[in-house]
């Protein structure tokens, strides 16, 4: 039996749990929201999908009640304020902060043992309070930006080379941020040949624009921060972290030397098992890529210094 759990019904954490059931990733799936009623409701309606696309989880919808939560082996925290148009993800801190830390504290007395996905923004700085305000082992807290921007990323190369997504790869690191982000271009490829065989420069630095600000993008479009790759990428880590699948996800990890950076929570290439992060795989970077790490590293250390100023680590 595996169980996840969902905290945040709105867009990205139903999606999430959308997702999660639909993949049958879990057993069960507990998605909770302090907003009465909405979670039961975005669980029913999911439910009510069940025979439509044939799958088995359960999903069960509770109304601030952690005790439903019981024995996760996966929490999904999605809770806290998305941007609106022309916000920054670290603009929400102030408000997050607190809703995370609770949040966390909240799930863990009932799921003591529970590896942490947090998708809240600003996310690396939600996944090293989580990390931290409950002194957690590294490998139990996992941000799961990079996952979501590496998935742009293959979506915007794959509209250059007008391709199938599936036949690119790359990924992204650094933070989660439309500045601070770094998608790789010495790594990208299709089908294992690099892309410099395919996209000019020019073409290719489009692409690396265009994935930086994805998400900024969207909330412009939306109104509101997207939730459908949001949400499908949470579910991504999830099913690895689940299936114990090994696989190499870029996550905001906290870093222990790796990369040259220590007490620092940032996106980098990791092994994603039944025990979290398994690994972290340091890459060579080219010597501009270095450069930008640095930079995205500072900008990352200067937001998680605001949660001491908001007394909240
Ligand atoms: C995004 C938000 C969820 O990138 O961070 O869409």
């Amino acid at each position: 039996m595996s169980k996840v759990t969902v905290v945040g019904a709105g867009n990205v954490g139903a999606t999430c749990a959308n997702v999660l059931a639909v993949n049958e990733v879990a057993n069960e799936v507990c998605l909770i929201d302090i907003k009465e009623g909405l979670a039961e409701g975005k669980a029913m309606d999911i439910m009510q999908t069940a025979q439509l696309m044939g799958f088995d989880t359960v999903v069960k919808g509770v109304t601030n009640d952690y005790s439903q939560t019981a024995d996760s082996d996966v929490v999904v925290v999605t809770s806290g304020l998305p941007r609106k148009p022309g916000m920054t993800r670290e603009e929400l801190i102030g408000v997050n902060a607190g809703i995370v830390k609770s949040v966390v504290s909240s799930v863990l007395k009932y799921s003591p043992n529970a590896i942490l996905v947090i998708v809240s923004n600003p996310m690396d700085t939600m996944a090293y309070l989580t990390l931290h305000a409950l002194g957690l082992p590294r490998n139990r807290v996992i941000g799961m930006g990079g996952a979501l921007d590496s998935a742009r990323l293959k979506y915007f190369l794959s509209q250059a080379l007008k391709c199938n997504a599936n036949d690119v790869d790359g990924f992204v690191i650094g933070g989660h941020g439309d500045t601070t982000m770094i998608p790789l271009t010495s790594y990208v490829t299709y089908k294992g040949i690099p892309v410099t065989e395919f996209l000019s420069k020019e073409e290719i630095e489009q692409v690396v624009k265009s994935t930086m600000v994805g998400g900024a993008t969207l909330t412009g479009l939306l109104g509101t921060s997207a939730w459908m790759a949001p949400g499908a990428a949470a579910s991504s880590v999830c099913e690895a972290i689940i299936k114990d699948q090994k696989k190499m996800i870029p996550c905001s990890a906290a870093l222990d030397g790796e990369y040259g950076m220590k007490d620092i929570t940032i996106g980098v290439p990791c092994i994603i098992g039944r025990n979290g992060i398994e690994k972290i795989i340091e890459v060579k970077l080219a010597p501009e890529e270095q450069e930008k790490l640095i930079n995205s590293e500072a900008a990352v250390r200067k937001t998680t210094a605001t949660l001491k100023e908001l007394n909240v680590l």
